[in-house]
């Protein structure tokens, strides 16, 4: 069986749900670390619509950047429900071991490391997944890290180095061994970036060479993918990154799929008004409205994306038109015009509704 093979009707999960360490997971659905995307309003958004767990974007492990505005934010954790999960990255075991512990005294519940992200920023210190070429390194990161703190650690990997070196498997056992309470793969490797296809062999090998809970990442974009991925990797639950922008919607369908065998209807459009609204509000509120405002703009473009009332160009207008506005009150009243005209809406009436100033004629 593949997981890409058309949908086949299922048993609800029976299995025990995932546990890290005292935290037992409400469901098999957590939500991917995703810089510039999880911070507190969209962790919290998702949460409410079904994510069992929310990770954080990635702290650096250098405690001397973290009075700027920008790791400030990142690191705000303020009123959310437990576990709060924080993920650290960086390359040298005795910083990671301090930044663990002092995320622990902030507050962190869970401390996860990083050892999947590409991104150059990130490997050219050898931090995230450039990690996975030196197993030494990597047992040495583990263990410190495990020792540093009382709380429980997880780890995010890739399958590994790159197609001659998948050592995802190896990577998994040394991370059992140092004590790691739950394992996050995404199905590709370093060299793969973001390309290709995720791959579930990997995942499938790994989660049967260990036995602490592994989480299936990649590509998981429905909750037919996610029942499949699981059938086919018997991981213990799925990681939602990429599939969740502009569709927080996907915990709740992905949850109800599994625990009950049958899709969930998707939103309507008064509920999806109101969660895009309620999004962008906390986003103003968060970040203040000159940022907010500017954050804003990327995720309406992830949420028009997946509105079948739209085509390419009709998109594009509706960006155009969002991105030129400036203000908190501008940016609501367009999600207000953007649903009001349904169901005969034409973006060029929302775009006709809005004064220059952003604010709604009609
Ligand atoms: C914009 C963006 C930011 C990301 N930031 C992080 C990060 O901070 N830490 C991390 O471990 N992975 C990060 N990732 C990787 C995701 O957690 C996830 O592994 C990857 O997107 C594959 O899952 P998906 O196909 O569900 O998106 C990021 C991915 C994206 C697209």
């Amino acid at each position: 069986m593949s997981p890409f093979e058309p949908p086949t009707v299922t048993m609800p999960e029976s299995r025990p749900l995932p546990r890290i360490g005292r935290h037992t997971l409400p469901n098999r659905v957590v939500l991917a670390p995703m810089a510039g995307v999880t911070d507190r309003p969209f962790r919290a958004l998702c949460r409410r619509l079904g994510a069992g767990l929310v990770v954080g974007e990635m702290v650096t492990s250098d405690p001397s950047l973290w009075h700027t505005r920008k790791s400030r934010l990142r690191m705000d954790h303020h009123g959310e429900p437990g576990p709060r999960a924080v993920q650290i990255a960086g390359g040298d075991a005795r910083m990671l071991a301090e930044a663990a512990r002092l995320n622990a005294e902030m507050g962190a519940e869970i401390i996860d490391i990083n050892m999947g992200c590409p991104a150059k920023k990130v490997c050219n210190k050898a931090a995230g997944s450039a990690l996975l070429r030196d197993e030494a390194l990597v047992a040495e990161i583990l263990e410190a890290v495990v020792a540093a703190v009382a709380v429980p650690v997880t780890l995010k990997i890739r399958t590994g180095w790159c197609a001659e070196s998948n050592n995802g498997v190896r990577v998994a056992r040394l991370a059992e061994d140092a004590g790691i309470q739950a394992l996050a793969v995404h199905g590709r490797h370093r060299q793969q970036r973001y390309g290709g296809q995720a791959e579930y062999d990997t995942i499938a090998a790994i989660k049967a060479a260990v036995d602490i809970p592994v989480f299936a990442n990649g590509d998981i974009d429905s909750a037919e993918k996610a029942r499949r991925v699981l059938d086919y990797t018997g991981a213990d639950a799925v990681m939602i990154g990429r599939g969740a922008q502009g569709n927080p919607w996907i915990f709740r369908e992905i949850d109800h799929h599994l625990r009950h065998g049958r899709p969930l209807p998707p939103p309507d459009d008064d509920e999806r008004a109101r969660v895009l609204r309620g999004h962008l509000v906390a986003l103003h509120d968060f970040y203040g409205e000159h940022m907010g405002v500017r954050i804003a703009r990327k995720h309406l473009g992830w949420y028009l994306a997946g509105d079948a009332r739209f085509d390419d160009t009709g998109r594009r207008a509706l960006r155009a038109t969002f991105n030129g506005l400036d203000s908190a009150d501008a940016q609501c009243h367009f999600i207000d015009e953007l649903f009001r005209h349904e169901p005969d809406m034409a973006p060029s009436r929302v775009a006709q509704a809005m004064t220059p100033d952003g604010t709604c004629a009609a």
